[in-house]
């Protein structure tokens, strides 16, 4: 899987994952719609489940496929057998975006993973607010604030790295 299907110079993989970022952000949103609005806590939990799978095949498959078949983010941009599209000064500023960038992206799947499985823990079956709530809430909020923040600061490194 060497090239993108969104028409730049990314991998297949970069592509998939960015977009996956992308649509998980509104059905995250629903989700909570869900949940505040409605009251369907079962079906709040099952879909947070579902995005959680979704989320962590996304990225494991994405990074076995950037580090171990291309050999790194860089390799993408500049590939070994084709002329380089980007300066090493040019690479020096992608790197501070990903930077930026890895802070909330490592961050989120650790704090997804306490919201999840504090969850599924102490809310009883069927889920129903309860002596949890408080401090689900608290995280479950962090949590959708920090994997919106990789979604945004995920596409500025994608724009930067291969659509500028
Ligand atoms: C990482 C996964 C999850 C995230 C990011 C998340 C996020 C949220 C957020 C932001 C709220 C608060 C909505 C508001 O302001 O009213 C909430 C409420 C709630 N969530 Fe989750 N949630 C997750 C997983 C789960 C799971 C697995 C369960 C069930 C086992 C669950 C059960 C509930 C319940 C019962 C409420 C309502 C609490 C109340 O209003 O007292 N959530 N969730």
């Amino acid at each position: 899987m060497k090239n993108g299907f969104l028409g730049y110079n990314a991998s297949f993989m970069l592509d998939f994952v960015v977009s996956a970022l992308v649509l998980i952000v509104p059905v995250l949103i629903w989700s909570i719609w869900l949940v505040k609005y409605r009251q369907s806590f079962l079906l709040h939990k099952r879909v947070q489940i579902a995005l959680s799978a979704v989320l962590l095949l996304a990225v494991v498959a994405f990074e076995v496929d950037t580090q171990l078949v291309h050999g790194g983010w860089q390799a993408i941009i500049n590939k070994p057998d084709q002329p380089p599209l980007r300066t090493e000064t040019q690479l020096v500023e992608i790197s501070g975006v990903l930077r930026i960038h890895l802070i909330f992206a490592i961050s989120t799947p650790v704090l997804w993973a306490i919201t999840l499985g504090l969850a599924l823990r102490r809310f009883p079956e069927p889920p129903t607010p309860g002596q949890h709530s408080r401090l689900h809430k608290t995280l479950g909020w962090i949590s959708t604030v920090d994997l919106t923040m990789t979604a945004v600061t995920g596409l500025w490194f994608y724009y930067v790295a291969f659509v500028a």
